[in-house]
């Protein structure tokens, strides 16, 4: 299959996934998250990989957040449609995976990047990466399962801090707040990754599907979370405060929100 925002490389057992829109810096317009699924697809049932690498192309961003050009002038209902089929067609598949699926942050990991990366199995990062959920700065909450696996990885407290504030956390601090597990200069990012990888790949692939299977079981009343995200994330499109945090953002300005 030919893929114009993506590309699949396979060294051996390993698969590594990288995101080819750097001009943009990988933000996750809907051909991408669709050319995503098709690959997540295809790689899940192919015995011969037994872990993905997730990357994005370029040296500056993982990925950028969702494309917040194509969605600006979404409706409630449009909004609402675009997180949960985006759930269901890149995060929720990429969390259940057959196999690992590690993410390579090889930058800016915000928003839908950020959600990315954490729908990941585990998460390596570069020296320079910067990781964060910026919603609340467009007048929208993220919408792609963040409110939920942020809590799950770095506790409730810390999620509502990074979510309400959106600061974002250099490489060092994420490491330190349990985001990711690895940080490395950014030359080194990929071997970490293929090394691990490695390790995994020696392991049972039959077992190691129970083992995710197993993990992803304890977190399943998420379920009510995500549908309650979905639903909130809809409602925002119906905001002026979300009109002005798209628009300043295509303005390259600073909003001015009024809570309406
Ligand atoms: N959606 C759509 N386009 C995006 C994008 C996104 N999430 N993030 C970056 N881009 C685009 C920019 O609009 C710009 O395009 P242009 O050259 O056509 O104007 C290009 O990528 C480069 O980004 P730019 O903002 O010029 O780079 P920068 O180095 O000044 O800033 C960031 C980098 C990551 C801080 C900044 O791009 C940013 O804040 N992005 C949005 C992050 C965000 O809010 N994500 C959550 C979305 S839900």
């Amino acid at each position: 299959m030919s893929y114009q925002f993506i590309s699949i490389e396979q060294e051996g057992h390993i698969a590594i996934l990288t995101i080819q829109r750097p001009d943009q810096l990988n933000a996750l317009n809907k051909s991408t998250i669709e050319e995503l699924n098709a690959a997540l697809n295809q790689l899940d049932v192919d015995d011969a990989v037994r872990v993905i690498i997730l990357t994005g192309s370029g040296t500056k961003a993982f990925v950028a957040g969702a494309d917040i050009k194509e969605f600006a002038a979404f409706s409630i209902e449009q909004g609402e449609a675009l997180s949960r089929d985006g759930q269901r067609l890149l995060f929720d598949r990429v969390e259940n995976m057959s196999k690992p699926v590690i993410a390579a942050v090889n930058g800016f990991a915000l928003g839908g990047g950020l959600e990315l990366a954490m729908s990941c199995h585990f998460r390596y990062a570069s020296e320079n990466a910067k990781l964060g959920l910026p919603e609340v700065t467009l007048g929208v909450i993220p919408g792609y399962g963040g409110t939920q696996r942020l809590a799950q990885l770095v506790g409730k407290g810390k999620a509502l801090e990074m979510i309400t504030s959106a600061i974002m956390l250099n490489a060092q601090e994420a490491l330190q707040w349990g985001l990711v597990n690895l940080v490395v200069p950014q030359e080194e990012l990929l071997n970490k990754c293929k090394e691990i990888a490695q390790k995994i790949s020696g392991n049972s692939p039959r077992a190691i599907t129970a083992a995710i299977t197993s993990v992803n079981a304890g977190y399943a009343h998420a379920k009510v979370g995500m549908e309650r995200e979905q639903k909130e994330f809809g409602l925002c499109f119906g905001t002026t405060d979300f009109k002005e945090g798209t628009t300043a953002f295509m303005e390259k300005r600073k909003p001015s929100f009024t809570g309406k």
